[in-house]
């Protein structure tokens, strides 16, 4: 007879009773400890732990509580029902297996029968039925494509320097992941810090499973609703972005390095005197002595203080890099600071762990120890005095060279105390959270901007995010876009790639391509490395200057719409770069890979990111209709266009009924024409409801009710927008409002019952460029809204309401 149960492969064993306490079911198993919560009437968390061991109740990732949730507990044939107003959880008592059901009755997700919750050695495993039909997205960062159905994925915080195009893990982890199975969404979020693996069907046909090394098994089931109420709901648990101060959606410059002084300021001065927008420059490493923290190299910037200022003067901010190693060298004040202070982490007897990065020989602090959080956020003092609003945490996977730190250091896990394999992947969340925290201490009034390059669930709240080192060719530029989308369905909002490429040279074609797309990314950000190219607008040429200054432009006269986006994003989770999956994943067109690079930006304009080298490609327009945004071309949707893709156009449409809110740009966030509002409505035969964002951009005052918001309600069938009362109490501006009518006819406008008075006008939201646009005869341009109606009218805090 064969060998049949390895006695570590175990199951959690006969159940033989249960308890119900408040929202809680625990289930008393041979094996384990099983616990049901419901959490919310539309989220389930469960639990499992060794029989001998008891269940933590931490979490880095989670914030809020269970919510208080009607339910019923039904007893059948084979087990019990839980049921709640939006999800029906089908519970067999021998063995305990569980399957979330719709309303509907569908089966959303089901234990596999025989292996179900099951372990091998301290190492948990939930096998999940595989479907025909199952489609998997999500996991946040992770190369690939929309469908992840057979691969696998892990999540351990990675340098990934130069990262390939199938390379997993990468830099960020966050264990969220949504099936689309018969027609119905469900969500699934495993809240462990440990290296997770996830398989949606690689290497065999029976299961998707996902496993856990150590900690015991805990996930969240989320059931109701499409992928964007899924993603709103692991919003709510995990948290979502604060608002950020404006002039991080500027245009930000970044390279490793600009020094000395004389360059940074030089780069600074290059872009006012060429009209390119820009709002943000970076000082990368060079800037410290000898890569020491919280230190300048007075050399390269003999007067830091006149310096920062001198860029603040120009209407620049400054963000400079913090790594979180702090180099061991007597005397030097952080590392005597946090020594006397005992804040770096350890190795089991004791003293301290030191590993080599940038500056040499460092400790790192123990992010995850409150001491050391409050200690970190006072090293930013005289950063903050200076005017540094902004502040870029990198190498915080952690990374040291060799990219292997021993598994026994020691961290204190907020009292819980952990070992490197589980504090890793919240380490560069908890530095971002410092790191925030402190400067929040230090400018209560002001908001700053935190960008971080490691993460974990729920790193939204604390820090944006880039895609680390990417490479300069086409097919990274379209895998960052991929990333941004993935990320986005894991509730990161506020996500961006190095645009040109860190590592390698981007042709013209390529820069400005990548530029235009990031015009349409949460965070515009251009970087390169060390020893490359110059990798500003200008320095490929003056065609790809004129093509990226009108991008820039662009993005600055979308602010409004930008910001309300942002905006959104802080109250309900939602990203600003939406993959398809949000609104159209009922469409299995989108799941296509040859579409899996447009997305949604903000809820009405459609991108489609398509590489540098071909002129006319394909492209795939959801159901409704679409307008091209550049001269109001119209397109039926729920087909394939063949679109020209000239260089000095990024292919975007604006829904239809939309309602874009629109400025005159400036040279920089609070440049602008603010006295002017542009409104631009687009024909349609449906609804659209939106708002418009508004508040002084720096301040925390919107907190307390100094903010304008204003519903945007545009009945395309019946031709009438109403624009709400302003709420909240902040004054716009603006003096005017002027309303551009894209696709329609206006035979006669009505503002609140009286005629206004309907002008003409071309609409150009890009400019020729001049010597090289091949359809440019002085004239007509093809990117041009030929005669567009437009009125204008007073702005006035009251409603309006206008028919046409
Ligand atoms: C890392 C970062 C990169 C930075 C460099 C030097 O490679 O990902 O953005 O420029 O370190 O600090």
């Amino acid at each position: 007879m064969r060998r049949r149960l390895d006695p570590a492969n175990q199951a959690l064993g006969p159940c033989t009773g249960h308890q119900i306490d408040g929202q809680k079911i625990t289930f008393e198993l041979a094996e384990a400890r099983v616990e049901l919560q419901v959490y919310r009437h539309d989220i389930v968390r469960i639990r499992v732990v060794g029989k001998d061991e008891s269940f933590e109740d931490f979490s880095y990732a989670v914030i809020r509580g269970p919510e208080k949730t009607e339910f019923q507990w039904t007893v059948t044939d084979a087990g019990w029902v839980l049921s709640t107003n939006s999800l029906d959880l089908y519970v067999q008592a021998q063995p305990l297996r569980f399957q979330l059901k719709d309303k509907a009755g569908k089966t959303l997700l089901a234990d596999d029968a025989a292996f179900g919750i099951s372990r091998i050695g301290r190492e948990w495993y939930n096998y999940k039925e595989l479907r025909d039909d199952e489609i998997f997205i999500g996991l946040g960062e992770k190369t690939g494509h929309l469908n992840r159905r057979g691969k696998w994925y892990q999540h351990w915080n990675t340098d990934a320097f130069a990262y390939g195009e199938e390379d997993d893990p990468l830099y960020m982890s966050t264990p969220f992941y949504m099936g689309i199975t018969q027609g119905a969404v469900y969500g699934v979020f495993v809240d462990s810090t440990y290296r997770s693996i996830f398989n949606f069907g690689a290497s065999n046909h029976r299961f998707s499973y996902f496993q856990v090394p150590d900690g015991g098994l805990d996930q969240y089931l989320f059931a109701s609703g499409g992928v964007s109420e899924m993603v709103q709901a692991y919003g709510w648990l995990t948290g979502t972005a604060p608002l950020p101060p404006k002039w991080s959606l500027g245009y930000q410059q970044c390279r490793y390095s600009y020094y000395p002084d004389k360059e940074v300021l030089n780069v600074a001065r290059t872009f006012r005197e060429k009209h390119i927008p820009c709002d943000v420059i970076y000082l990368d490493i060079h800037y410290m002595d000898q890569y020491k923290l919280f230190t300048w190299n007075n050399k390269e910037f003999p007067d830091p203080e006149a310096f920062v200022r001198a860029l603040l003067d120009m209407n620049f901010q400054v963000v400079v890099i913090i790594d979180p190693g702090v180099k061991v060298e007597v005397g030097y004040h952080a590392y005597e600071s946090g020594k006397e202070k005992d804040l770096f982490v350890k190795f089991p007897d004791g003293t301290y762990y030191s590993g080599d990065v940038w500056p040499g020989t460092c400790h790192f602090p123990d992010f995850t120890l409150e001491d050391t959080r409050q200690w970190w956020g006072e090293q930013f003092a005289s950063l903050a005095k200076m005017g540094i609003k902004g502040y870029w945490n990198d190498m915080n996977e952690p990374v040291t060279w060799g990219k292997k730190l021993p598994d026994l250091i020691e961290f204190d896990f907020d009292g819980q105390g952990a070992t490197h394999r589980k504090a890793h992947n919240v380490y560069g969340m908890q530095m971002a959270r410092a790191t925030a925290e402190g400067i929040k201490k230090l400018m209560p009034d002001t908001r700053a901007f935190v960008l971080s390059r490691a993460g974990y669930s729920g790193s939204q709240r604390y820090a944006a995010s880039w895609t680390g080192d990417n490479s300069a060719s086409d097919d990274h530029m379209l895998l960052g876009v991929r990333l941004m989308l993935n990320m986005g369905l894991a509730g990161l909002s506020f996500t961006g790639v190095d645009i040109g490429g860190f590592v390698g040279e981007a042709n013209p074609q390529l820069f400005t391509r990548w530029m235009q797309i990031g015009a349409f990314s949460p965070l515009f950000r251009g970087h390169t490395m060390i020893n490359s190219r110059d990798s500003e607008p200008w320095s490929y040429g003056e065609e790809a200057e004129e093509i990226s200054r009108n991008f820039i432009r662009l993005r600055y006269r979308l602010m409004p719409y930008l910001y309300t986006a942002f905006h959104e994003s802080s109250e309900n989770g939602l990203p600003v770069t939406r993959s398809l999956a949000f609104d159209y994943w009922n469409d299995s067109h989108i799941f296509d890979r040859r579409w899996g690079h447009e997305y949604l930006f903000g809820p009405a304009i459609l991108v489609a990111a398509v590489n540098s080298w071909m002129p006319i490609q394909k492209i795939y327009l959801p159901h409704g209709i679409w307008y091209n945004l550049y001269n109001g071309q119209k397109y039926a949707g729920a087909q394939v266009h063949t679109i020209d893709t000239p260089r000095e156009v990024l292919p975007v449409f604006v829904k239809e009924s939309a309602v874009i809110p629109m400025q005159m740009p400036g040279e920089f966030v609070g440049d602008e024409k603010s006295d002017t509002l542009d409104l631009h409505l687009f024909a349609g035969y449906t609804t659209y409801q939106g708002y418009l964002y508004n508040d002084d951009g720096n301040t925390y005052a919107f907190e307390n009710g100094g903010y304008e918001k204003r519903s945007l309600k545009h009945d395309g069938a019946s031709k009438v927008l109403h624009i709400g009362a302003s709420e909240g109490q902040w004054t716009s501006p603006a003096k005017e409002i002027r309303l551009f009518f894209h696709g329609i006819e206006t035979a006669e406008v009505r503002i609140n019952g009286v005629k206004q008075a309907v002008r003409y006008e071309k609409v150009r939201f890009i400019e020729p460029i001049s010597n090289f646009d091949p359809f440019f005869q002085g004239g007509e341009h093809p990117w041009e809204h030929a005669h567009v109606a437009v009125v204008t009218i007073g702005y006035h805090s009251a409603a309006i309401e206008l028919s046409y």
